[in-house]
């Protein structure tokens, strides 16, 4: 009884997903890096849904520290008034990427400070807090101490010498549990070469971690509960909204029907803070550590990393003013391979857009409804004995569902958007090879079998396709009249009529210098 117990209970458990992006700083308006990260999370969600998966789908705002204190001063508001301010660029810029999150969660709301404060007391009474003096060198822009190493690499900005007293979290007792988690499970980070590198990292005694910051310098933080002069470490306060977000403390069932079922994404900026500071706090918290961690790498300019600091970043909402929501979340997801650095140009962006969504996607759609209109009145023809051909494209569209499955399990999105663009590039080749407008003049039958084939293919790729494009790939489901959107080969209907519609995709033209 207890092993069907628990059976159906994992059952049950491998159906909930829960996908977090980092929640973003307010201290400027978001980005295309940011979009990509919020997208990718968007899209892996909508795949997860379409197969099936309860998913829990988390993004948000980091509205406390030092950043965001300085970017309030700057324009002469609050610290409050600025993030109220700021947040609405986020949550119209997701709306706007048609990004369908099940919440949104800012710092500075009560249900998140309540936690903090909660989680500070608990690690504080299992004696994993402790108050020194400390001195040493402090960059401001990082918002923490550095090491004399770090301070000799010269890649700190505005390093000072610090002497404060403050609270620091035990965070070297966890090294070696941390080193055995990570040996033990291969998949808690992601890529490979990253486990590598945070391996390397602990291979160094990991120092513990300084969570608190004396009011008289920086005050806009969660109050320290057992300190009054002091606020909480920005890192230490965020990397707590993963556990809000799903009722940590307050909501018992939701917070266990999705915790630790998580897969955290991310860049590979914030890479030690979440496999090594968020690791360390669960242990001292008691909670079991996320499933997964998975940093993607940079978006580029040239050869530089597209950041605020470094003023060369691309506003998502003027491609997506200039060439719509499909295309800008087309071109991020399969332009950056997993893992790897994508360099960010306008020429890439066209390219791909003219070559896979004009020429490839909607040249079928173009293709396909054009020849129904000509030969069957414009209503989809039946299917008829199938031959080897058609099969043969029947077991493509077949092996690329499967596909998809698979790699969206190892959130490889560009692996599963390619896979569907070789069945729409296999279905032009068919219906070049096939020729039904010569076949339609002396054998209807078989010209109305290879259109349905064509056709049925095409309404399976729009379905596949459906995450990643959602609105233009509706556009495709509806002017077939697919009202369902199985994935299953067969399903279109026949005998209905076609909607009329323009081109999916416009090309873009560029003229030549
Ligand atoms: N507030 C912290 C995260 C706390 S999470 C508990 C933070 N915020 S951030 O605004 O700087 O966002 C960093 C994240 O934005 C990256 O990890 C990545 O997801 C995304 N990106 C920002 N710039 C990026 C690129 N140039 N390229 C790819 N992603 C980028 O760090």
């Amino acid at each position: 009884m207890e092993r069907v117990r628990k059976y159906i209970l994992e059952k049950a458990m491998k159906n909930k997903i829960y996908i977090t992006t980092p929640i973003y700083y307010v201290n400027d308006k978001p980005h295309i890096g940011h979009a990509y990260t919020t997208i990718l999370a968007d899209v892996l969600a909508r795949y997860h849904k379409a197969e099936g998966d309860n998913v829990f789908f988390l993004t948000g705002l980091d509205e406390h520290g030092q950043k965001v204190q300085q970017a309030a001063q700057e324009r002469n508001l609050s610290e409050q008034a600025h993030c109220d301010d700021l947040a609405p660029r986020f949550t119209q810029l997701w709306e706007k990427l048609e990004i369908q999150n099940t919440d949104f969660i800012r710092t500075t709301e009560n249900r998140h400070i309540k936690v903090v404060q909660n989680a500070l007391q608990k690690v504080y009474d299992a004696g994993d807090i402790y108050a020194d003096e400390y001195e040493g060198w402090y960059s401001v822009s990082e918002e923490r101490f550095i090491t004399k190493t770090e301070k000799e690499s010269g890649a700190f900005r505005d390093v000072k010498k610090l002497k404060e007293r403050n609270w620091f979290f035990k965070m070297s007792k966890y090294q070696q549990k941390l080193i055995d988690h990570i040996n033990d499970n291969p998949d808690f980070i992601q890529p490979e070469h990253r486990k590598n590198e945070v391996l390397g990292f602990l291979k160094q005694p990991l120092g513990d971690l300084c969570i608190s910051r004396p009011k008289e310098r920086m005050s806009w933080g969660i109050e320290i509960p057992f300190d009054k002069d002091y606020v909480t470490y920005v890192w230490f306060d965020a990397l707590l909204n993963y556990i809000t977000g799903i009722g940590y403390g307050v909501d018992d069932e939701k917070f266990k029907t999705w915790w630790p079922h998580v897969t955290h994404l991310m860049a590979k900026d914030i890479l030690t803070t979440h496999c090594v500071y968020w690791p360390t706090m669960l242990f001292s918290l008691g909670i079991s550590l996320p499933k997964k961690i998975f940093a993607h790498g940079w978006w580029l300019i040239g050869k530089t990393k597209m950041s605020k600091s470094l003023g060369n970043i691309v506003d998502p909402l003027d491609l997506v003013d200039q060439y719509g929501v499909d295309a800008v979340r087309y071109y991020l997801m399969g332009e950056m391979v997993l893992g790897q650095d994508a360099n960010f140009t306008v020429e890439s962006f066209i390219k791909r857009y003219n070559s896979d969504l004009a020429n490839d996607f909607g040249n079928l759609l173009n293709r396909v409804s054009g020849l129904i209109q000509k030969n069957f009145s414009g209503i989809v023809p039946e299917c008829g004995q199938m031959v080897k051909e058609d099969e043969e494209l029947k077991q493509l569209a077949k092996r690329v569902n499967e596909l998809i499955i698979k790699s969206i399990r190892s959130l490889e999105v560009h692996t599963a958007i390619y896979a569907t663009m070789e069945l729409v590039r296999m279905t032009n080749l068919y219906l070049e090879r096939q020729a039904p407008w010569k076949v339609a003049k002396q054998d209807l039958e078989r010209a109305a079998t290879i259109l349905y084939v064509a056709t049925e293919a095409l309404r399976i790729a729009a379905v596949q396709l459906l995450p990643v494009i959602p609105s233009k790939a509706q556009e495709v489901l509806d002017i077939l009249s697919a009202k369902e959107t199985p994935s299953k080969w067969g399903s279109l209907v026949s005998g209905v009529a076609l909607k009329t519609h323009e081109a999916l995709f416009p090309r873009i033209e560029v003229e030549k210098e």
